[in-house]
């Protein structure tokens, strides 16, 4: 049993378990004030005001004095494993490159997959994990890791292996997403390898049980509406639930598509009109932003403010991945929604924890200080405020993480 005492604030405590939280809601969040926290056999089991701290055996005890505890943070959406980083491209873009030009040049997404082909299983696991551990220290405890970098029926197997290792070898929770058509090989044409994750690579990552969901980046020059459609329908059928990579360069109808096929997310979102925002209303598509990648390509920012004002519920994650969002840390997400997107930090919080939470469906075990729910929570610095966190962008204010009741060490 562990026990933490005299917590300065511990946050988003709720008693009940919050299925998601949209509109105004977004801005509430419950901060318990002077108080204690129990975590046993990994679960969350007791809390409360100093005041009213029972008798308890404890085998260890952390002081908190000065200190907030938060939840940690569930990241829903990353490409985590991957071969290289992509900095070469990074500095063609200060130099004026634009994207096109980086992909005639062999860059973007195929070149990390040429990259990726060329390594073994173990040596992406080994590439990869240092990648996990950074996550936590970040105060990362659930994250969703997709494929997309392998694009052969033996790569994206070899991705998802590598996602599925990273949950057994560490303390995250792993949710994996297939995202075979995320671009199309160079060797081949767009309807022979749509046929081929048709027919070949989603029955074949079904058989081996090795993805949560599907995924496909629906994008003009990548995979068209009809074409998402058709990819996320038969992952449906082999079990695989959709998240769409939507409206990121264009508004490109992947929001649409996501409402069709019922997907759990829609993510990016860079170029969303008020159309868009009112199809959302009353679905249970959860709408994403991944403020890292807008930040990092100079996109725009998806209109925060319109969609909570206009009744939406938002989560953040991180994107991490090599071309776009070479960063896997949420606190700076938090900070890049308030400073660009105008949310509060209190409506930032809830975008990082209850909304990511439901977007993996992981409602029931993370994103908020809940008995029964599982001990991964993150103890901050001394800090004088909460917003202080979203305020002081790029410290590094988590001091201490706990997964599944395990103090981490680094
Ligand atoms: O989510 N948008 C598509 N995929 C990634 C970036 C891919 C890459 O450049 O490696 C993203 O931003
Ligand atoms: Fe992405």
């Amino acid at each position: 049993m562990l026990l933490i005492k005299n917590i300065k604030g511990l946050v988003q405590v709720r008693d009940q378990v919050v299925d998601r939280v949209s509109g105004a809601a977004m801005s509430e969040l419950p901060v318990q004030e002077d108080a204690y926290l129990v975590i046993d056999n990994g679960n969350i089991v007791d809390y409360g005001s100093m005041k009213l701290l029972p008798e308890l055996q404890p085998k260890e005890v952390i002081d908190a004095t000065g200190r907030y505890i938060l939840p940690g943070f569930v990241d829903s959406h990353t490409h985590l494993v991957f071969a290289a980083s992509r900095e070469e491209e990074f500095v063609m873009k200060i130099k004026g490159a634009s994207y096109a030009d980086i992909a005639a040049k062999g860059g973007g997404i195929l070149n990390s997959a040429k990259k990726l082909q060329q390594i073994s299983e173990d040596e992406l696991f080994e590439r990869s994990i240092g990648r996990a551990h950074e996550i936590i220290r970040s105060g990362t405890v659930a994250v969703e890791i997709k494929s997309g970098y392998g694009l052969t029926t033996r790569d994206e197997m070899k991705m998802l292996r590598v996602a599925k290792r990273i949950g057994r070898e560490t303390q995250l929770t792993v949710k994996t997403t297939f995202l075979g058509a995320h671009a199309v090989p160079k060797e081949t044409t767009k309807t022979a390898y749509v046929d081929l994750i048709l027919k070949e690579m989603i029955p074949a990552v079904a058989e081996e049980k090795l993805a949560d969901y599907i995924d496909v980046f629906c994008e003009e020059g990548f995979f068209s509406m009809d074409e998402t459609e058709r990819i996320v329908e038969a992952g449906k059928r082999h079990g695989m639930k959709p998240r769409i990579h939507a409206n990121q360069l264009h508004r490109s109808g992947g929001v649409q598509v996501g409402i069709k096929t019922g997907a759990l997310s829609v993510d990016h979102l860079e170029n969303i009109a008020q159309e868009e925002i009112d199809l959302l209303r009353n679905t249970n598509v959860m709408p994403t932003a991944l403020p890292g990648a807008a930040f990092f390509l100079g996109l725009p920012f998806p209109p925060a403010r319109q969609m909570i004002d206009g009744g939406l519920p938002i989560a953040i994650a991180t994107d991490f991945n090599p071309g776009s969002s070479p960063t896997g840390n949420m606190p700076l997400m938090l900070s890049l929604a308030c400073i660009k997107m105008k949310m509060t930090p209190e409506e930032a919080i809830n975008a990082a924890t209850i909304n990511t939470a439901a977007a993996l469906e992981l409602q029931s075990s993370y994103g908020t200080i809940t008995r029964g729910k599982v001990g991964s929570v993150l103890i901050t610095k001394p800090m004088p405020s909460i917003p202080f966190m979203s305020y002081a962008f790029g410290s590094s204010l988590i001091e201490t993480v706990i997964l599944k009741g395990q103090r981490q060490k680094f």
